[in-house]
């Protein structure tokens, strides 16, 4: 108890001194923080839609947008640092990354940033547009550069999304006839026909000898091809656990003892076919043909965005040997998906986890993450207040400051937890999976109908026997009245 108190205050001391610290050098104005549009980061959550460029304070801002830029914002900014700022809603990337560069109206930009070397470089390669005013959207691209980073507020990053499999389809019949198994079958046979002439060779001299005490037709027959059916019934009957069931008994001490050898050779080749079979089908069931690495879409048909995706894939997985659809939106590759004409999606987690948390993702699947990128703020390289931003930025992900809402909250709620295990869109049809009623219900129907039948005859038996039981009684009764009346007279 006392030592969880003293935990308590402090956590809170420290909660304190790191607040303090950081406040301390606040911006004399208010911080202008650029936030881009693009779920799952940042959507309009009302009607009265925000205009390109609109400056809000934070509490409009949680009011007319969602996402997870907005509560990392009012995390790291307000909440912890505890600075005067301003939100400015925007929708090109590129100018906004351009504009945070040069200082024009957005200090701060908060969006899906990956960190990434070329954006840092802040030598002669970095130029400035010529004219900026005839430039727009994505021309800015070429000039996202001289900028500063964060630490990482989330690993994210690209994955491969595809259909859920349900790992049923199993073949039984290659499972039975793998192998190995016919191997087994093989080998017994041959060990079958072996043992069938040696008993044989043992027994037949017993036949109706010394035994007459044993039927015949537990004997072995001395002719050589009846002798060869018994001891083949015998054999093949044994090796399967059957000992006496095929009818025939050996007397012969050699034949007892090839017996004893031959039935645990069954049971050693039982066992070993039990083993493969039960192995192979558990196996058969864990290898789904789910997607959940790269590897997993060599040879396969994968769907991506056209441009920058593209480039990303055959960096990264030069390796790998895929049939590649490309198309201009991503979602015609979701569409494309759906309809079974590619076998994957290559794309960043965070858009798929969004698409799924949009309710649409039913049956689909996001593999762990296969080539992780940081997610980080933001700013101007160089930027005198990067250090405070970093400490708040750590400060909220340790959760050392009680923040609304929490880190875990915020990665759960906007991102669906972890990034390195798969993520499932809902549950996939399960028919296949379903009980079957029609089978069950006939067993269970069966059994009934015997009980019943067993309960009938019963009463039935009841009845008559107590009916008999009473003209018995009746009977005796009747005899011993008269036999008392007899002596009475
Ligand atoms: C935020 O802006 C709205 C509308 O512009 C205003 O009504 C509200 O008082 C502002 N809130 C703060 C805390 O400044
Ligand atoms: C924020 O940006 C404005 C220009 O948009 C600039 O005047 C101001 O000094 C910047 N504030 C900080 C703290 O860098």
């Amino acid at each position: 108890m006392a030592s969880g108190a003293l935990l308590f205050i402090a956590v809170h001391m420290l909660a304190a001194a790191s607040r303090a610290m950081a406040q301390m050098p606040a911006p004399s104005s208010a911080l202008t923080l650029c936030l881009v549009d693009g779920p799952p980061e940042l959507a309009q959550s009302t009607t009265t839609l925000v205009k390109e460029g609109e400056l809000l304070n934070l509490t409009e801002a949680s009011h007319r947008l969602q996402g997870l830029s907005v509560d990392l914002v009012s995390a790291v900014f307000h909440q912890v640092l505890g600075w005067p700022v301003n939100v400015r809603y925007t929708t090109g990337f590129s100018k906004t990354l351009y504009q945070t560069r040069i200082g024009d109206g957005c200090n701060v930009t908060v969006t899906s940033i990956f960190k990434a070397a070329r954006r840092e470089t802040c030598d002669s390669e970095c130029t400035l547009p010529p004219d900026a005013s005839k430039l727009s959207g994505e021309d800015f691209e070429p000039y996202t550069c001289c900028l500063d980073f964060s630490h990482t507020y989330f690993s994210g990053g690209w994955s491969l999304m595809s259909k859920q499999q349900s790992g049923t389809t199993i073949n039984y019949i290659s499972v039975f006839f793998q192998r190995d198994i016919v191997h087994a079958i093989a080998v017994a046979v041959i060990g079958m026909f072996f043992v069938a002439h040696v008993i044989w060779l043992f027994e037949r001299r017993m036949y109706g000898l010394r035994n007459r005490d044993l039927p015949l037709y537990f004997q072995f027959r001395p002719k050589y091809l009846d002798g060869l059916k018994d001891g083949t019934w015998f054999a093949s009957s044994t090796v399967l656990g059957d000992v006496g069931a095929g009818m025939k008994l050996p007397v012969t001490p050699a034949g007892r003892l090839l017996s004893i050898v031959w039935v645990m050779f069954g049971l050693f080749l039982l066992s070993f076919v039990t083993s493969i079979i039960s192995s192979t089908l558990t196996e058969a069931k864990l290898r789904s043909d789910e997607i959940l690495t790269v590897a997993d879409v060599a040879g396969k048909r994968v769907c991506m965005q056209a441009g920058f995706y593209e480039y990303v894939f055959s960096s990264s997985f030069p390796a790998v040997g895929i049939q590649k659809t490309t198309y201009e939106a991503k979602i015609d590759c979701f569409y494309a998906l759906k309809n079974d004409e590619v076998d994957a999606v290559f794309g960043v987690r965070e858009e798929f986890v969004n698409y799924f948390s949009q309710g649409l993702g039913s049956g689909l699947l996001a593999s762990p993450v296969i080539k992780s990128q940081e997610y980080c703020i933001a700013f101007a390289e160089g930027w005198p207040y990067a250090p405070h931003v970093n400490a708040a930025l750590l400060t909220f992900r340790e959760g050392i400051m009680a923040t609304q809402p929490s880190y875990k909250d915020m990665i759960d709620r906007w991102y669906s937890g972890d990034a390195n295990v798969a993520t499932y869109g809902g549950k996939a049809n399960t028919t296949e999976e379903d009980w079957s009623w029609g089978l069950i219900g006939t067993a269970i129907a069966f059994v009934v109908i015997y009980m019943l039948l067993q309960i009938f005859v019963f009463i039935v038996a009841y009845m008559t026997k107590s009916g008999q039981q009473e003209e018995k009684d009746a009977q005796q009764f009747g005899s011993a009245k008269s036999g008392m009346s007899a002596s009475m007279k």
